[in-house]
């Protein structure tokens, strides 16, 4: 095995007072590249510079349904709606469908799976038509079992959502089941230990991937693209089919100091329905590039927001709770820190690969002191959280620096 070369540190502390040992080589910004505030700027890069980021991050209080956006202004849509068919979420689909609260007053349990979806279509319409061409729309959604009106059976959200895309035009590309671990009581549904009337456990939600048109097209050697690549590790990983992500904890409002969470207890709800940070932070890493803009619809405490923030691309979230929406402010105060932590740890699991790895790698890496497995990851360069300022309350608006890692 050929030992990796070790890293040259250089010890820096940053403004959330975080001390990181991560090696930083000479940049070489082109200021000029710099442009002034304006809204959802795209990243510009001069050849042979740096990249230096600016994004911007909206997370406006509304109905989905009605959100405004320009066509084709959209590059990623990750999103996880309120699940149909799920109690949880049953007041919400209530409080907007009409048809929706009819059906489940009167125990109609596919009249009620539809009219949700109904609902949910409206939103798929509204934000299929902000996503470019090229596009990918990632839909987090779990498959609810329930009984209704004495009938215990199945509502398979994920299905009724492929639907609703392949009728909008999309084409469905191979999806993740996200497997979560539950020590639930739900495990023991049904007859118990006796056949035939017990019922497996949903352990498992779906993302589903979807594209609009073909493929994105790129100039050749772009320099987001390039700068934004993932190693070679990294995509063995995302790209399985078959993610082991804990859930995250989604209690609202119990004051354990949590900030990301603690801000968000209305008294409305229990629990938030948020997911994991991982789960967006790998869409946002595969399916964008830096400077590109991500849209969730329904964005609830704010995590693809904060995941988009953290991987230096804009955002833009949509959540009818005011309480929750305003979350997103407590989260988006811990970004430059997190963003640090995050690239250091990617960095440092990379070179413990490259370290473990019979064969060195072929190439060397531009702006890390490593060796990647393909020439596609030359150029990887890792996008921090430099600066944050606040720019408006209504909608909350965030500007954001980056710099590169
Ligand atoms: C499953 S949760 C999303 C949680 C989010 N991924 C997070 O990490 O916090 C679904 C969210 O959609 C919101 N919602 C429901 N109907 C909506 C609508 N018509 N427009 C916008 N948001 C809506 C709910 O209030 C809820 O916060």
């Amino acid at each position: 095995m050929t030992p990796h070369r070790r890293k040259t540190t250089t010890p820096r502390t940053h403004n959330l007072g975080i001390v990181t040992t991560a090696a930083t080589p000479p940049r070489d910004i082109d200021r000029s590249c710099v442009g002034g505030g304006l809204p959802n700027r795209k990243a510009r890069y001069g050849s042979g510079t740096v990249p230096d980021v600016e994004t911007t991050h909206e997370v406006r209080v509304g109905d989905a349904r009605e959100v405004d956006l320009a066509a084709g202004s959209v590059d990623l849509l990750v999103t996880s709606p309120p699940y149909p068919m799920v109690e949880m979420w049953d007041a919400s689909f209530a409080d907007q469908s009409r048809a929706a609260a009819a059906a489940l007053e009167s125990g109609d349990g596919d009249a009620a799976f539809e009219a949700m979806h109904a609902l949910l279509d409206e939103v798929w319409a509204r934000t299929a038509e902000a996503l470019r061409d090229g596009g990918i729309a990632a839909v987090n959604v779990g498959d609810a079992t329930r009984r209704l009106d004495g009938e215990y059976r199945l509502y398979p959200n994920h299905a009724r959502i492929i639907e609703a895309f392949e009728d909008a035009g999309f084409a469905q590309l191979p999806g993740i089941v996200w497997r979560k671990p539950t020590n639930s009581a739900a495990k023991f549904m049904g007859s118990g230990t006796l056949p035939t009337n017990a019922y497996a456990t949903l352990e498992h939600e779906h993302v589903l991937l979807f594209r609009k048109g073909g493929p994105r097209e790129f100039p050749p050697k772009d320099d987001a693209r390039y700068a934004s690549a993932f190693f070679w590790e990294e995509r063995n990983e995302w790209f399985s089919d078959c993610w082991e992500i804990r859930g995250t904890r989604q209690a609202l409002g119990d004051g354990d100091g949590d900030a990301h969470k603690d801000v968000y207890g209305d008294g409305t709800r229990e629990r938030s329905g948020a997911f994991p940070l991982e789960l967006p932070l790998r869409l946002v890493r595969m399916y964008s590039v830096q400077g590109d803009t991500v849209l969730d619809p329904f964005v609830g405490t704010g995590t693809t927001c904060l995941a988009a923030l953290l991987e230096g691309r804009s955002s833009i979230g949509v959540e009818r709770d005011p309480a929750l929406a305003a979350g997103f402010e407590a989260a988006a105060e811990g970004a430059p820190g997190l963003s640090r932590e995050l690239a250091e740890a990617r960095l440092e699991q990379h070179r413990k690969f490259v370290a473990d790895r019979e064969e060195e790698p072929a190439y060397e890496a531009e702006h890390y002191d490593t060796r990647v497995v393909t020439s596609a990851e030359r150029r990887i360069q890792l996008q921090t959280v430099d600066q944050l300022r606040k720019e408006a309350a209504e909608p909350l608006r965030f500007v954001a620096r980056h710099e590169p890692f």
